[in-house]
Parts: C-alpha cells; structure tokens; sequence
C-alpha cells in the first residue's frame, strides 16, 4: 500500500483501517474513469494487505462524499465509451461490495448519482447528518450505470427504488434513515469517528466469520432461498475448521477476550 501513488484519492491506514478519501473537491469529488480505476486499485491492494481489517470510504472537504460521475467526462460519451464507463464502474463496485473485509461509507456530504452508488456498493453506510442522496441520472438524460439501479432496488424494494431513480430528487439524511438507504444518522463532527468505532469493532471480530458473513449475505441474497440457506450450512461448517471458531469457543468458555489469529 505505502508504495501506490494516487492522483484522485488519499489513503490512511490507522490502526487496521484503512481510510480511502476521494480527492477532488473542486468538482465535489466527482467520478472520472481515473478515480475509479484508483479506487479499484486500493481495493486490489488492500486484499492482499493483512494490515487493513477495514475500509471506510469518505469524500474529501466538507461538502461532498461524492457528486456523482464526472458530468464533463459523460457528456462526451458514445454508446462505445458509455459502455465501458459503465462496465468499468461496475466491475469496481462489484470488487467492493465483494470485499472480503468489511467496507463501510462514511457518507459526510452529497451522494449523488455515482457517488450514492458508490455508497450503496458499501457493506454499511454511515451519514453525515449534512448529508444528501440521490440518484439524478434521469435529470441528465441518462440513468444509473453503476449498479445503481440494481442495488438500490434490491436494498429499499421497487417501489421507492423507482420513485428515486424516475425523480431524481435527492433526500436528507433523515429520509435516507427512515427508508434504509443509510444505516445511522451522526452528526457532522462526529462522522469520522462514528465509522471508525464501528470499523474497530468489526475488526476486533473473528475475521474468518466476518468475510463469511458477507459472503452469506452479498452471494446468498442473489439466489433462491433454499440454495442462500446451503451456502449459509457450507460456510458455517467451513468455519468450525478454524482456529478461530477454536479461540472463540474457547475464550467464551474460559472468560475472557478473545485473540483472533484470523485462520
Ligand atoms: N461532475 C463534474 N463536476 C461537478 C459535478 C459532477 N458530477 N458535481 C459538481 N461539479 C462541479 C461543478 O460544476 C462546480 O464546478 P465550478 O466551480 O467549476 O463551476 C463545482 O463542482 C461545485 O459545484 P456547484 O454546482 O457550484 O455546487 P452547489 O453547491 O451549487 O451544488 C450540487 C452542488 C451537488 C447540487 C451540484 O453540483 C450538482 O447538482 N452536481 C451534479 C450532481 C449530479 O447530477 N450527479 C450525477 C452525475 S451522473
């Protein structure tokens, strides 16, 4: 990681947590291809990382997480180039939402369109009470090409997944609570540390189990019932194969704390 260089975003591994800030807040840190190709960089870099148990995604400045896809860069695009914008966005989220160590969006300002589909690739998503989020794609002609559209109706239902995406109105951060889009609601100064407490709690859990669970559910929730529930039986034997179920089992029966080795 200390050897990757960036243009468009900053990295910060405290204690296991790795902070990725988007970085161009002159355009309130908006998407062009170069940014997603970094993110998808820290992302690859990060797996291989034993040093980073977490990764919170912030924007950088206090206006915006994300603003969207770069709007310069979409208004030259052919059904070519469109194409594979979209393909690129995509396979990049999907690379997060994949991710086997848990990722939470600590969502400080605008998330719109690019930006909340970057939140909504996230395993958890923590906002600002400044923030705003919303899908405006349709306002521009277009819609949302990032897995958007899939998500966001996967995660609040059809229904008010389509009156967001065919309205393109942004919400509040209340609203976006109240309808399940985000997980909590903190005010603005105490952000940072709100998704970094629960970054560390999650960490300190058996790493194993953790990147099982998302497993579970990001891969169960694509399949039928029964084949979700087969996956879940394979993965909870799988667990009782490793050193950590041992230590969890073992610290709970002997009182005391668990130590993790995380195989
Ligand atoms: N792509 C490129 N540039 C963007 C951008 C985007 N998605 N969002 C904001 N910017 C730029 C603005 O063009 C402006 O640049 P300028 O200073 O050179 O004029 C700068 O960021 C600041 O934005 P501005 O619009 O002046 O701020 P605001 O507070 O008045 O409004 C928003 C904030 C987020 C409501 C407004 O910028 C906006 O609607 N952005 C586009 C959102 C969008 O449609 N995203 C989906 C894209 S698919």
């Amino acid at each position: 990681m200390a050897n990757e260089t960036y243009d468009n975003v900053t990295t910060d591994n405290r204690d296991g947590i790795l902070w990725l800030t988007i970085n161009r807040p002159k355009v309130l840190n908006a998407l062009n291809a170069k940014t997603v190709e970094e993110i998808g960089r820290v992302f690859e870099s990060a797996l291989r990382d034993d040093g980073v148990r977490c990764v919170i995604i912030t924007g950088a400045g206090d206006k915006a997480f994300v603003a969207g896809a770069d709007i310069n860069e979409l208004a030259t695009m052919t059904p070519v180039t469109g194409k594979f914008v979209s393909e690129q966005g995509q396979s990049v989220f999907l690379q997060i939402e994949r991710f086997p160590k848990p990722v939470i969006a600590a969502i400080n300002g605008f998330a719109l369109g690019g930006g909340c589909e970057l939140a909504l690739a996230c395993h958890i998503r923590i906002a600002s009470e400044k923030a705003q989020l919303g899908l405006p794609e349709v306002t521009l002609g277009i819609i949302p090409g990032y897995g958007g559209t899939q998500r966001m109706a996967r995660l609040l239902g059809k229904g008010k997944a389509l009156e967001l995406i065919c309205s393109g109105d942004r919400i509040g951060a209340a609203e976006a609570e109240k309808i399940g889009l985000v997980n909590r609601v903190v005010p603005a100064e105490g952000l940072a540390a709100a998704a970094e407490e629960l970054g560390k709690k999650i960490a300190s859990r058996s790493p194993v189990a953790v990147r099982a669970a998302i497993e579970a559910v990001n891969r169960g929730g694509d399949m039928p019932f029964e084949e979700g529930q087969l996956l879940e039986a394979t993965l909870f034997g799988l667990l009782c194969s490793t050193e950590d179920m041992k230590e969890g089992m073992a610290a709970f029966l002997e009182k005391r704390p668990a130590k993790f080795p995380g195989k």
